[in-house]
């Protein structure tokens, strides 16, 4: 790779991180990589031989646990990565997690930023919040103790501290150790002050003040680096310099970097042709049989507006008759988060509206919706190389990565229906059909557009957002963020 420059050891440090542990029946641990665009990408670097890196992660299972138990001093070997490379995950007492990560991390931080709560009931904080803070605290800290511990004397090592999880750990990190310099980046979009608001005052002061312990604090997109800004000048004493993009408080400088996350254009190629997704492939041509496929692919996360997406199909339908028996959407909603119980309703109503659905157009010879909710990647990866149109409609996601992937991977090129309120419309706007998430009818008109497109159309634009999903692969993407913390 080379490009991540100026020496020294880079320590990473995210809640989930690149492996995870099962333990057979013969008591013996198998590691599994975890998944996702940040792990591959991080783990590219890892593999590079002239880096050598620390990652810093939560167990986060009761055989996650064990297996750290079982290394003693709590390295991990990581298969793949070079030589010095290594994984420390840390056993923290399950109570702290479960409040730190359930309590604060996704139902508190994760629904401002995504100005998702149902204010007339939630949140509400009072004392169980208060046990949480402090638990999310104590978890803070162990990763900015565990990143400390692990800097030589004299090291010049790099720190580069993931997501909202992790927004109290780079000040924690900065008061224990001097040297070390320190990013962070958030993969959330940011709350605009009268959003964030909604914190109780000084929780919300030690969340910036966290961050802007890092030298240099990354976003995806510009809109989500300004709502930070915007937050700091009203919540802190400091001063924020919006030409060159920097916070000064409490003596410390840090510079405010866009850095918009994509994809490997050629490594998820490769990995679409591999023979699992071409048996997938072969399984999904059957079910759809020459139709043209809508394909949406997403964890079930509440903000993705799987629903509505649905509601905007049902209209389609409803609305526009001469597509019944012509086309199949295909709707993969995984798993997500199970713990909370807004997700489980939130599963269950898309299962509900997925089979009225069903219930009201399909005829023998023609399924109008296949739902899925069992994770498979090798079948997502299919259905988005058999997209005819994407649909891409969360109510407010920090990028979306599913929005890059499905130019890039299908066959024909593929029509892509993009909410405004995706981060990602900052680079695919121009060729994408852009639509306002909670507006079910624009989105079926949409859909109706993006299915009659010509061939030929469908394909430019799809070469196009293909390009723009292509430029910012994760290695490329985690260099930019060493560099701007290497600047002086
Ligand atoms: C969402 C957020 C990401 C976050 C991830 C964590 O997708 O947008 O910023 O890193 O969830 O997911 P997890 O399954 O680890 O809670």
């Amino acid at each position: 790779m080379g490009d991540t420059a100026a020496g020294g050891r880079i320590l990473v440090a995210s809640n989930r991180g690149p492996l995870s542990f099962t333990r057979g029946r013969d008591g013996q641990f198998t590691a599994r990589r975890g998944g996702g665009g940040v792990v591959s990408g991080l783990s590219a670097v890892a593999e590079d031989e002239d880096e050598d890196m620390l990652w810093v992660c939560a167990a986060l299972s009761d055989d996650d646990r064990a297996a750290v138990r079982a290394a003693g001093d709590g390295l991990l070997d990581w298969e793949g990565a070079s030589g010095e490379s290594a994984v420390r995950m840390l056993d923290l007492p399950p109570d702290v997690f479960d409040l730190a990560y359930n309590g604060v991390a996704n139902s508190t931080l994760w629904f401002v930023h995504h100005m998702l709560f149902d204010t007339p009931n939630k949140p509400s904080f009072g004392l169980d919040f208060e046990r949480e803070w402090e638990a999310f605290r104590a978890y803070n800290e162990a990763f900015a103790s565990a990143l400390a511990e692990s800097v030589k004397p004299d090291e010049q090592a790099r720190a580069v501290i993931q997501d909202y999880h992790l927004c109290l750990a780079p000040l924690m990190l900065a008061r224990q150790a001097e040297g070390v310099r320190i990013a962070h980046f958030s993969h959330t979009p940011w709350a605009p002050p009268d959003y964030y608001r909604i914190l109780p005052d000084a929780v919300g002061r030690e969340v910036l003040a966290g961050i802007l312990g890092a030298d240099h604090a990354g976003f995806l997109t510009r809109r989500w680096a300004d709502a930070f800004m915007d937050c700091c000048e009203e919540f802190l004493d400091c001063a924020v310099d919006r030409t060159h993009r920097q916070v000064c408080f409490e003596g410390r400088r840090t510079s405010v970097g866009v850095h918009p996350l994509g994809v490997d254009a050629d490594l998820l190629r490769e990995r679409a042709d591999q023979p699992d997704v071409r048996d997938r492939i072969a399984a999904l041509q059957q079910q759809t049989a020459g139709r043209q496929v809508v394909v949406r692919v997403d964890r079930t996360e509440l903000s993705k507006n799987i629903v509505r997406g649905l509601e905007a199909y049902r209209d389609l339908l409803r609305r526009y008759p001469e597509w019944h028996g012509r086309v199949t959407k295909l709707a993969f909603a995984y798993p997500s988060r199970g713990d909370l119980a807004e997700y489980q309703e939130y599963t269950a109503a898309v299962e509900r509206l997925a089979a009225e659905i069903t219930d009201e157009f399909a005829v023998p010879g023609w399924d109008p919706l296949i739902l899925e909710v069992n994770d498979d990647y090798a079948r997502s990866l299919a259905a988005l190389r058999l997209a005819d149109v994407l649909l891409v409609n969360p109510i407010r996601d920090g990028m979306n990565l599913v929005a890059k992937e499905g130019p890039i991977l299908s066959n024909r090129g593929c029509a892509l229906v993009l909410s405004t309120e995706a981060g990602a419309a900052a680079e695919l706007s121009d060729a994408a059909l852009m639509v306002n998430p909670y507006d079910v009818t624009q989105t079926a008109q949409a859909l109706h557009d993006a299915l009659g497109l010509s061939q030929a159309e469908r394909s430019r634009r799809s070469a196009v957002l293909a390009a723009a999903a292509g430029t910012w692969p994760p290695t490329r993407w985690f260099a930019d963020q060493l560099r701007a913390l290497d600047e002086p």
